[in-house]
């Protein structure tokens, strides 16, 4: 009997995962083995979802976004009889270990039933970037990537018609996308959830904006993480997300909230964009595909040397594996050095 691996992708989908399942998929197969695709997650165990990954199928879709085996937040930890439903799925696939393409959220998962006994390593994927230990994840650089465009397009305009310009950014909890984007762009302000926006903050902000305009220049770029918290709170759009069992309340919407107080307590014109999804999906940039390749690559090596429970993990230049229990239940906040960098151009 050939030996068979699986492979998921799990949580938010993300430019660059389709290139991680070409990588694992044809390293898998020169290294001998027969891959067997899990579909929409851990669901495909759940409702025995499956597709067989071959050359053929795993062809020409290195560019291409989103993810061929489709993704869900649904995590067996929070069903009734879940883990015992992945691993008879697992055993009855007849699979030898799983790769599991996830964020912070379904890598956790992985962890938990990692220490249950099931084999599995770990692919760090999220345009988010906040998984603890690796130094970034696929679909990071290019969701950075889209929001710099944005804000290069918002910055002429911005400049004609002597406006604030706030654009709104994904991140959940962290300022990754927010910190890079901005610094790329040359942006006046950056606000993140890893500094709290209280009143004096504000005010400051204010301020700053006031100046700009006072002293002629006339026109400021704002990029707001969406998790960003104001005076004590962040700005959701809806309450806990319940549809996949989630605890966790969608962010979203706090540009407007921002946008109205800055226009309300400056005078200045105010407009604001928010990128949401646009920045999840799309074409990967050149760096996501070549680090979802690295990592494929990375996993089917850890299996074939019966490596298991770790995580694939970009280390300066390096490819290396981390223990997936490193990672779990923790989020990976923004370095502040780095955001101290963008800082010494604002205002
Ligand atoms: O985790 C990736 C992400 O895009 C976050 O940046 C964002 O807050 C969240 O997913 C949105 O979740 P959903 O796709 O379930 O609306």
């Amino acid at each position: 009997m050939r030996r068979k691996i699986g492979v998921l992708t799990g949580g938010g989908d993300c430019p660059g995962l389709n290139a991680a399942i070409r990588a694992v998929a044809k390293s898998a197969i020169q290294r001998g083995y027969e891959v067997l695709g899990i579909r929409n997650g851990w669901n495909g165990f759940l409702d025995s979802e499956t597709m067989v990954l071959n050359r053929i199928n795993t062809s020409g879709i290195i560019d291409r976004g989103g993810t061929i085996l489709g993704t869900s937040r649904v995590s067996p930890l929070r069903i009734e009889n879940g883990p015992q439903q992945v691993f008879y799925g697992f055993k009855r696939f007849g699979l030898e270990a799983l790769v599991v393409l996830g964020g912070e959220g379904t890598l956790s998962v992985t962890s938990k039933l990692s220490r249950m006994g099931l084999p599995v390593i770990g692919i760090p994927k999220t345009i988010d970037n906040d998984v603890m230990g690796t130094s970034f994840t696929i679909g990071f650089q290019t969701a950075v990537q889209i929001a710099t465009d944005a804000l290069d397009r918002l910055r002429s305009t911005a400049e004609s018609q002597h406006r604030v310009m706030l654009l709104e950014v994904m991140g959940r909890h962290t300022g990754w996308i927010a910190t890079y984007a901005g610094m790329a762009n040359g942006a006046d302000a950056i606000l993140i959830p890893e500094i709290p926006m209280d009143r004096a903050k504000l005010e400051e902000l204010y301020s700053m904006l006031v100046t700009r305009s006072q002293k002629g220049v006339g026109f400021s770029i704002v990029v707001v993480a969406e998790g960003t918290v104001l005076e004590g709170k962040t700005v959701e759009v809806s309450g806990p997300d319940t549809s996949t069992g989630g605890e966790t309340a969608r962010l979203g919407g706090i540009a407007n909230v921002l946008g109205g107080l800055i226009q309300s307590k400056t005078g200045l014109e105010t407009r604001i964009s928010s990128l949401g999804y646009i920045q999840r999906g799309g074409v990967p940039v050149a760096y996501d595909r070549s680090l979802a390749t690295a990592f494929g690559v990375k996993a089917t090596g850890a299996i074939e040397s019966k490596t298991y429970g770790v995580m694939t993990a970009l280390k300066g230049n390096r490819i290396i594996t981390v223990p997936l229990d490193q990672m779990e239940d923790r989020v990976k906040t923004m370095n502040l050095k780095i955001y101290r960098v963008a800082e010494v151009f604002f205002g």
